[in-house]
């Protein structure tokens, strides 16, 4: 049976049976770490007869940004997850000096990515509410007009746009969106610096630092959130904000790594192992009713090789307040709440199976993820100054990633309960010293991060060395072993 747990609001009304290691013990600072897998708890989320045969979506939320106070703010938003603000959080004890914190978070809510659209929409999505900037300066002049793009169609350009009519780029964080990432910023400045006195006041690129990824989504959300932490400072001064090339992209993550993708598929997604098929085989009534109103050929494999599609699909309407789609030229053929809800159970269900459920997840993700976790770590010697790496000024850093990234990162670090990641999912690692020891604190949802990995369990305040460990022996100092990893050799 499953128990309740209190301290894991984030799930909201979840019901689950924690692992021994979820359960609070702390870490031991004694013997290698284990790099093994351990299971996830058992929770409705991966309980294949409560995602088949259930009804509703466990209390999380689907349809704003805005998550009411009968919820409790750390309830799962799809639409805008909790992240760490000053109402909730909790200051360790005294003794413990904040030396350094990275932050990661997921962007915040856009419009679908054309690929999910339906091939015929039957309504229009608008963007006119918002102008996104493009431009370049040559350095050392430095000036530019602020350009933005004004998506436009003409009438001698006979060809319709993929998926929804409109002024939107798809995908593209909307207004909403963006309203919601200059908050999460304003939430976090008010911890970091209002409450606890840790950033600076004024802006200072020595002291905090910003990065995105090759996907412009993370820079539309980073502006916001800059202007979120730093407002008004900017009026003339460019803010440079780190990223890497395409190809080797740690953060994105947009490096190749071939292993990693056929681990990912000889279980999960186009996989035609028996525990990942039957989830789908027992979904054919469901996907019939889907491709009814969509009008998307059954066996078009990106529509039926997993729900992500369609979840996308109807969870970005209804994140922004638009109808659930009806069938074109039929509007007595529509999605249902139910029907909704149980692509909801199911998008859950899988991303639970991809990145912990499975055994294969935790070597899946360490390659396809290991080079950004191995960043980390440095960072984390850097701010403690050793093994000759000099103290670094660097008191911040903050990350706008993805779905993919975060996912990833969660299966690293093996999440207790695993869920997919809705938009501005954000873990925070906090790093302590006391008595010239150094402890981390990780953050997941704004509430201390439970692992089923024995040696991280709770990962509320354990010896940094324990964490380092830990990824040093996954993918090796400054990620030797990923490039290994990747192709396959280890
Ligand atoms: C769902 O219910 C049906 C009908 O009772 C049953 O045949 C099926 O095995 C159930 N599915 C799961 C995954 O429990
Ligand atoms: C969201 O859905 C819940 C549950 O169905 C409903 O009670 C609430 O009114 C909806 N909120 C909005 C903003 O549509
Ligand atoms: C959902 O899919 C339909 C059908 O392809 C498409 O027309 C629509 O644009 C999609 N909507 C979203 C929000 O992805
Ligand atoms: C979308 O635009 C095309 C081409 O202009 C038009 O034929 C179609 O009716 C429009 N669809 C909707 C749902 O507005
Ligand atoms: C964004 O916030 C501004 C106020 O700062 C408000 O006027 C606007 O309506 C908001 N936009 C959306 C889509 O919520
Ligand atoms: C899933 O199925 C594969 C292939 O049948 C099997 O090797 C693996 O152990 C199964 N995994 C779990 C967690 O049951
Ligand atoms: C699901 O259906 C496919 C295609 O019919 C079949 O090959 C596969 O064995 C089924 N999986 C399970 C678990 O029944
Ligand atoms: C669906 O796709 C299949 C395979 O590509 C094709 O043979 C079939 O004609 C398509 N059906 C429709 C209604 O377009
Ligand atoms: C419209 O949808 C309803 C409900 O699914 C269905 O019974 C009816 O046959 C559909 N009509 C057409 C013209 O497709």
């Amino acid at each position: 049976m499953y128990t309740k747990i209190e301290n894991l609001l984030l799930l909201g009304s979840l019901s689950y049976e924690a692992t021994a290691a979820a359960h609070g013990q702390q870490a031991s600072n004694n013997g290698p770490a284990d790099l093994d897998w351990h299971p996830p708890s058992k929770t409705s989320i991966n309980d294949l007869g409560s995602v088949i045969n259930g009804t509703g979506i466990y209390g999380f939320i689907f349809n704003s940004s805005t998550t009411p106070a009968t919820s409790g703010y750390g309830t799962y938003n799809w639409c805008n997850m909790p992240h760490v603000r000053r109402q909730e959080y909790v200051v360790p004890p005294k003794d413990y000096k904040l030396e350094y914190v990275e932050l990661i978070h997921r962007h915040h809510k856009r419009t679908p990515y054309a690929s999910n659209t339906f091939p015929r929409e039957t309504y229009p999505w608008y963007c006119d509410d918002e102008a996104l900037f493009y431009y370049g300066t040559p350095d050392p002049d430095g000036h530019s007009a602020q350009t933005s793009w004004q998506i436009f169609t003409s009438d001698s350009n006979p060809l319709a746009p993929e998926g929804f009519n409109g002024t939107c780029q798809f995908p593209q964080i909307t207004a909403g969106g963006l309203n919601d990432s200059r908050q999460h910023g304003k939430d976090l400045f008010d911890v970091y610096h209002d409450l606890l006195g840790f950033l600076p006041a004024e802006y200072d690129n020595r002291r905090v630092g910003y990065r995105v990824t090759n996907n412009v989504i993370t820079s539309q959300v980073v502006s916001q959130v800059v202007l979120g932490q730093y407002a008004g400072q900017f009026t003339d001064k460019p803010v440079g904000v780190a990223i890497q090339p395409d190809s080797i992209d740690s953060l994105e993550p947009g490096y190749t790594c071939e292993a990693a993708s056929d681990m990912y598929s000889s279980y999960g997604v186009g996989s035609d192992a028996a525990n990942w098929t039957l989830h789908l085989n027992e979904s054919a009534p469901l996907f019939a009713k889907l491709d009814s109103v969509s009008v998307i050929n059954a066996s078009d494999p990106d529509w039926h090789q997993w729900f992500d599609h369609y979840f996308d699909n109807l969870s970005a309407r209804l994140c922004h307040q638009k109808p659930l789609p009806c069938q074109e030229g039929n509007s007595s053929n529509c999605v249902t709440q139910d029907e909704a809800d149980a692509v909801f159970r199911r998008g859950q269900y899988e991303y639970s199976w991809i990145y912990r459920d499975s055994p294969q997840s935790l070597a899946a993700s360490t390659a396809s993820f290991g080079i950004w976790v191995a960043e980390l770590a440095s960072n984390l010697r850097s701010a403690m100054g050793v093994e000759n790496t000099p103290k670094s000024s660097t008191l911040y850093r903050h990350n706008v990633a993805h779905d993919g990234s975060v996912s990833r990162l969660l299966s690293i670090l093996q999440v207790d309960v695993m869920v997919w990641p809705g938009m501005g999912s954000e873990i925070v690692f906090e790093l302590y010293s006391r008595e010239g020891c150094y402890f981390l604190r990780v953050l997941w949802g704004g509430q201390v991060l439970h692992s089923s990995n024995p040696s991280l369990g709770r990962m509320d305040l354990i010896p940094i060395q324990t964490f380092l460990d830990y990824v040093d022996g996954l993918v090796g100092a400054k990620a030797a072993k990923i490039p290994g990893l990747c192709e396959g050799k280890e």
